[in-house]
């Protein structure tokens, strides 16, 4: 089965969870959580497997707003997003902040899911390959190779993220393959995700995508009927 991995946002509300959380503990142990980190305790506490959205990129006690990774795993998250392009967009975050993330994640021993997309320009271009590449680069080229355990890399092109648009099964499986390649020499084990307007109306079709380990969900990840439907039919 194909792993889903439940990226909230910043989409719920706080009066909103309790009835989320009672309509999936039954398939809790089917995805992974990564709600809005106001809401990490009480996924917790109902026996979800929880991840984080950001960590900040040094640990230290001085830092109004941020949370760091040893904090994060002191409540029992397991997972961390590093390099989601809201977050290199919006956040500025560049390649040399995205390298600090991750040193800090793997220090904490938190699974990292590491996120690279070309813009829509670049789609059109046909630079995908490229973008990718640079991006894996910017942060994997000066890491110590024993440390690229428990990685997933999610491959979401901008563009597809909460527009509706999909990349094809094959432009998906290509870009899939390059980041296999990318770490073939380094870690064989590396996992790849697809994430951007993925639903329960659609994942069906991108289930069929073999060398995908499986999704990063956004949007629909906020309904759970939506992720009961999602959970079936990849299960
Ligand atoms: P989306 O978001 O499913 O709403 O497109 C995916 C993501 O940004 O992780």
């Amino acid at each position: 089965m194909k792993i889903l991995m439940l990226n909230q946002k910043s989409a719920m509300k706080y009066n909103d969870i309790a009835e989320y959380i009672e309509n999936l503990k039954s398939l809790n142990n089917k995805f992974i959580i990564i709600p809005s980190s106001l809401y990490i305790k009480e996924f917790k506490d109902a026996g979800y497997t929880v991840g984080i959205q950001n960590i900040a990129k040094k640990d230290e006690k001085n830092q109004t707003g941020e949370i760091t990774a040893s904090q994060a795993v002191s409540t029992g998250v397991t997972h961390v997003i590093i390099g989601h392009s809201e977050r290199r967009a919006n956040q500025n975050e560049t390649s040399d902040i995205l390298f600090d993330k991750f040193e800090e994640a793997i220090k904490n021993d938190l699974t990292v899911i590491f996120c690279v997309g070309e813009n829509l320009v670049d789609y059109k271009l046909k630079n995908t390959d490229k973008v990718i590449y640079e991006q894996l680069d910017g942060v994997f080229k000066n890491v110590d190779k024993s440390k690229l355990t428990n990685i997933y890399i999610a491959y979401e092109p901008c563009w597809a993220i909460g527009t509706g648009m999909v990349p094809t099964n094959f432009e998906i499986s290509k870009v899939a393959s390059l980041i296999k390649k990318y770490f073939e020499n380094i870690d064989s084990n590396i996992k790849v995700l697809y994430g951007g307007s993925v639903n329960e109306t659609n994942i069906s079709n991108l289930n069929e995508v073999e060398n995908i380990d499986g999704f990063l969900v956004g949007g629909a990840s906020n309904d759970y009927k939506k992720v009961i439907e999602m959970v079936n039919i990849i299960d």
